[in-house]
């Protein structure tokens, strides 16, 4: 079912219509001043604009219109015009109870799935192999695990792709380093966060030392058998390390792909690419084009393969993509990576439109990058040591905060020590991701690990508290299961409720349509607060009437499951008691 505001604009596309007015127009909004409508329609003024007429008169044509349709007289308490020509719109309240009890039997809270059978590629997370994971990564966990939860509810079939950097120089790194070492045993995690920096400073430091690194990775992408063995043995051991990180996250990963898994596409692309005249050789490089005449800053070429035979970043990820369409032959491809690889993904998708390979019509692709995390210093996030924060440190810290955090609320006291530290876990998580996911993703954001475990304000501690609160409620209430909604009274104090638990459909879809998850935490937060007004403002438990009790009841039950779904795409768990 749809959103009210859809069915308003359904009315009024009807209303448009038969005056022949574009009915691009007939858009209705929910009203930002509830004291003066509840929505609004602001079409008349273009329309005004294109006849060249007075907006009120307009405006007064289409009320004129809509009252006459048949569902008017059961839909409308007021339709009037405001200031220069808006048509605001108060609804009957038998309206929006009929509509709530429609919206508490489906089981979708309205919002519609149609694209079934279509394949989304979300590429996230992008750790490296041997580095161990830090907070540069946890904006890309935390996004894409996100965007990979709302394209499964809206109906695709979402495929989450880790897409690990497990085959550039590093691995020759680690390779001529374990050779230099004379090393036969077995590789450890401990070994690698060891090996890795240590190659790599020397490599830096020296040429001699590079060259050998080259080399090894020449011979590893060459298919050198010992040297596969061994990558392959850190590659498991790797993994394995970052597997538990991500299960600790609470983020899930479909596939454990990585960079490797393209280099068998990497010939035949570019035989095609010399083949089509697009590859060209550059100061014994070779590279691709792809500037336009219009562009308005400069695209450089991508270097597909460097003079001493090896490929680049961008030749992998577009490599990737032919293996992508092989595999799942997406509708899309979501890349979620750090916004300062922007023009990266602008050449590789260019260079994958000019070469055939991803027909526009065919696939989109989509960089939903994101910004930079910071301390509170305004400077990237660092420990207080100066260096990277590692993933598991970082959570441990939070869950530290969150169980101080308990404490001072008063809440978890009467939980034995497992499940207060589960509870942590999740009031812990729920602060991280939603101090991320709050944020337009574009925005660079500060970490503040004590703000965002505060059960006040807009934090993910607060959300959760409130759901279980409304839980608790129910329970003392005695509600067990699905409340069978048979009549409905909205009074004053449940109005601003019941509508917007019937706008959840509009948020997600404009969610979905820019990739960007705060527009659901928007809500949740709204609906939280809205729900703590409803509760300060009328009886529930106590209310004599059965039939306002029981309505009310059922209005506590959508704003619970409505807030564990929303915070469920968010990656946010809900524990059942705090
Ligand atoms: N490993 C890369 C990094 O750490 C991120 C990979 C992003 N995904 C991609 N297909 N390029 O920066």
């Amino acid at each position: 079912m749809p959103s009210l505001s859809q069915q308003l604009t359904d009315i009024m596309t009807r209303a448009f219509n038969s005056l022949d007015l574009p009915i691009e127009y007939a858009r209705v909004n929910v009203s930002g001043q509830i004291e003066t409508a509840q929505f609004q329609c602001n079409g008349a003024m273009p329309c005004a604009k294109v006849a060249k007429k007075n907006p009120r008169d307009i405006a007064q044509d289409i009320i004129d219109v809509v009252n006459q349709d048949s569902v008017a007289s059961d839909v409308f308490e007021t339709l009037s015009i405001g200031g220069p020509g808006f048509i605001n719109i108060t609804l009957k309240d038998t309206y929006i109870a009929e509509n709530f009890k429609n919206l508490a039997t489906d089981t979708r809270f309205g919002i519609s799935s149609v694209r079934q059978g279509q394949n989304v590629v979300l590429d996230y997370g992008g750790p490296n192999i041997a580095k161990s994971m830090h907070v540069g990564h946890l904006r890309s966990s935390i996004i894409g695990d996100t965007l990979r939860r709302m394209c499964l509810y809206a109906g695709y079939d979402a495929i989450g792709d880790v897409h690990m950097g497990d085959w550039g120089t590093p691995m020759g790194m680690i390779l001529s380093e374990l050779d230099i070492m004379g090393f036969d045993d077995d590789i450890t995690m401990e070994m690698l966060a060891d090996i890795y920096p240590k190659a790599s400073t020397a490599c830096k430091e020296y040429e001699q030392r590079m060259a050998l690194a080259r080399e090894a990775t020449r011979k590893l992408q060459n298919g050198d058998e010992a040297y596969t063995r061994t990558w392959r043995e850190f590659i498991d051991v790797s993994v394995t390390g970052m597997k538990k990180n991500f299960d600790a996250l609470g983020v899930h990963f479909d596939e454990w792909k990585g960079e490797s898994d393209a280099h068998p596409y990497i010939e035949g692309m570019i035989a095609d690419l010399k083949a089509q005249n697009l590859a060209v050789e550059s100061d014994g490089a070779l590279i691709l084009h792809v500037a336009r005449e219009d562009d308005k800053k400069e695209i450089p070429p991508l270097i597909l393969r460097k003079s001493d035979g090896a490929v680049l970043y961008g030749t992998t990820d577009m490599a990737t993509i032919i293996e992508r369409i092989k595999t799942h032959n997406p509708v899309k491809i979501i890349y979620v990576v750090d916004q300062r690889q922007s023009l990266h993904f602008e050449q590789v998708f260019r260079a994958v439109r000019v070469s055939g390979i991803a027909p526009e019509d065919e696939m989109e692709l989509i960089h939903a990058g994101f910004g930079t995390m910071n301390g509170t210093d305004g400077k990237p996030f660092k420990t207080r040591a100066g260096g990277v924060m590692r993933l598991e440190d970082l959570i441990s810290m939070a869950v530290e905060k969150a169980q101080n955090h308990l404490n001072e609320a008063d809440l978890a006291n009467d939980m034995d020590e497992v499940e207060r530290t589960g509870v942590a876990h999740k009031v812990a998580l729920a602060a991280v991701k939603f101090a991320d996911l709050q944020n337009n993703r574009t925005a660079d954001y500060v970490f503040d690990i004590d703000r965002m475990t505060s059960f006040e304000g807009k934090t993910g501690p607060y959300l959760l508290y409130q759901a279980v609160r409304i839980q608790s409620l129910l329970k003392k209430a005695g509600v067990e299961g699905d409340l069978v909604v048979d009549t409905c009274n909205i009074l004053d104090a449940d109005r601003s409720l019941a509508l917007l638990l019937g706008e959840l459909p509009e948020y997600f879809d404009n969610a979905m349509k820019h990739y960007t998850p705060h527009i659901l935490c928007d809500y949740a937060f709204k609906l939280a607060q809205e729900f703590s007004s409803f509760y300060g403002n009328c009886h529930i438990l106590s209310e004599k009437d059965e039939a306002v009790k029981s309505s009310r009841l059922a209005l506590c039950q959508q704003t619970h499951k409505t807030l564990v779904l929303v915070l469920g795409l968010l990656g946010i768990e809900v524990p059942n008691r705090m």
